[in-house]
């Protein structure tokens, strides 16, 4: 029997404020605790930030530097299975690693949360990454206000760590948002959107293939759950007044796309009618911050790692309900899957506690695009999957036809403008994701697959088309790469504020597909700042 939808209110997660002190020190601590995902499910065991799924919001200032010490108080033993066949899950390791990534920031390369820098429930004193740095990570917040996001990122287990709940919010604020007067406070609500699978007993349900691939005999290519979850509740309802109200979205899925639109439905959630007589969605920020003008849009189309920061006005809805439905194929595009449906259910039944004086301003705030011309250089890189021969398996991503240990290729100079073009030659989108930088979206054109993949000469079959209303002007840093399109992006590799580097200096970083399936085996790449 299927979990009944729409039967438990949607939690929003604990709210962690930095205070604005000089060298203000917060700690999170990694554990294993049990947490209620639906009414009729018994406790899940889960893995979180502060004994929670979502981990709690941090909100830091603009400006204001922010340091966090990552603490693990996680078992020695693993939730799920492991493939240890997978670059840096190899049996010799602990089985628990963790490292803490904040996806989107402008940090130095110590406090980044390198994959090889994991740790464990020891800490210093116990087995770590050749990369670990002991000191909390320190984030300077040089950036203007925006939806971050924290989650695990440690090499050939991220899947698995996230998965088990490590995942949370970080905001940044500053005075141009609150000079806007966006919905906020109760009428601003963090939705984090992830599909899983559970056991009868709410274990969390991991698949892993049974007589697999030599190569990676547990290892699966994408993982899709059947239930979507909210804030870490299987499809919650959400009791709203007649009002605008803000959410900060973020597709925190392994694999998923989200394709989600509003339908007219029953307060149960039943589907009344499909008519376009539902609230817009309008969007006012994506990863990277505010957009410069509020956009109306009728779909929201979210790949992991994306954030869509967007304002739902409900007035005079007073008694009505609105599903919100995913209708995304499972891979996308072109899967077969369509389940499940049922996101989230917004209820128009609170009473009004006062008047809603907040406002989507037409202007948000000033958008400085970056000039294409400047770029010294633009990088053509490979997006393919390597397949086995004997059956076609796909077993592994590759980007830039090459592998994680391979020399590092991808070198861009502190302070330069680059447009990497990313080359999709395999039959999905890919989410790609570029850390310690925020990149504008330039356009994405066609080619010819078959010759690509015969010569290796890109003969184009089509003129530049223009990025998607919402991604140009924006700053985004995880973008849709889409199969048989060579998808341009334009960025500058500024460092972080108050980086004290010398000439010669090399600053580490990665980026990689933000599928985690993907990321974990080879789909993932350092990449070096070179001052
Ligand atoms: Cu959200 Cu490198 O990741
Ligand atoms: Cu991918």
């Amino acid at each position: 029997v299927r979990l009944k939808p729409y039967v438990d209110s949607l939690p929003v997660p604990p709210v962690i404020r930095a205070t604005g002190k000089p060298r203000e020190t917060i700690d999170i601590e990694m554990g294993q605790f049990q947490q209620k995902v639906h009414r009729d499910l018994p406790p899940t065991t889960l893995w979180g930030y502060n004994g929670s799924w979502p981990g709690p919001t941090i909100e830091a200032r603009s400006g204001q530097p922010l340091s966090i010490n990552w603490v693990s108080k996680l078992p020695t033993t693993h939730l799920l299975p492991i493939d240890h066949s997978i670059h840096g899950a190899e049996s010799s390791l602990p089985a628990v690693r963790n490292v803490a990534h904040l996806h989107g920031a402008c940090a130095m390369p110590d406090d980044d949360g390198y994959p090889e820098a994991w740790f464990t429930a020891q800490g210093e004193h116990g087995p770590h990454g050749p990369k670990f740095n002991p000191r909390p990570s320190s984030y300077p917040n040089c950036q203007p206000s925006t939806t971050l996001w924290y989650h695990d990122h440690c090499l050939g287990i991220t899947r698995l760590n996230v998965y088990a709940g490590l995942a949370g919010f970080y905001l940044i604020r500053d005075e141009a948002e609150k000079a806007l007067n966006l919905p906020q406070g109760e009428f601003e609500i963090p939705l984090m959107l992830q599909d899983r699978l559970f056991h009868r007993d709410g274990s969390l349900y991991y698949p892993k293939v049974v007589n697999g691939p030599k190569e990676h005999p547990i290892w699966i290519q994408e993982f899709y759950g059947d239930y979507n979850c909210v804030n870490g509740k299987v499809s919650p309802f959400l009791e709203v007044e007649p009002r605008k109200y803000r959410f900060r979205i973020v597709n925190a899925a392994n694999a998923r796309f989200y394709h989600l639109r509003l339908f007219i439905s029953d307060a149960t959630g039943k589907i009344q009618n499909d008519s376009f007589d539902v609230p817009a969605f309008q969007q006012i920020g994506t990863d990277g911050g505010l957009l410069p003008a509020p956009l109306q849009i009728r779909y929201l189309l979210i790949g992991p790692g994306e954030r869509f920061d967007i304002v739902i006005d409900f007035a005079d809805c007073e008694g009505k309900s609105f599903s919100l439905v995913n209708d995304a194929p499972a891979p996308y595009t072109m899967g077969g899957q369509y389940l499940p449906e049922d996101v989230l259910l917004f209820k128009v039944t609170k009473t009004p506690s006062g008047k809603d004086t907040s406002v989507v301003p037409e202007a948000l705030v000033p958008f400085e695009p970056l000039v294409p011309t400047y770029a010294t250089r633009e990088r053509l890189l490979l997006v393919s999957e390597k397949e086995r021969p004997s059956d076609g398996y796909v077993i592994t991503g590759l980007l830039g036809n090459a592998r994680w240990h391979e020399p590092i290729t991808e070198d861009p100079k502190a302070g330069a403008t680059e447009i990497w073009s990313f080359v999709n030659i395999t039959g999905d989108v890919h989410p790609l994701h570029v850390h310690l930088v925020r990149f504008q979206v330039l356009n994405r054109q066609t080619f010819d697959v078959q010759t690509y993949q015969q010569t290796g000469k890109l003969v184009f079959t089509g003129k530049p088309m223009a990025p998607e209303s919402n991604e140009r002007p924006a700053h985004k840093d995880t973008i849709k790469s889409y199969p048989g399109y060579v998808t341009r992006v334009v960025m500058r590799f500024d460092l972080p504020h108050g980086a004290q580097m010398s000439p010669g200096d090399e600053l580490l970083y990665v980026w990689h597909c933000h599928i985690l399936e993907h990321e974990d085996n080879e789909m993932m790449r350092p990449y070096k700042v070179v001052v």
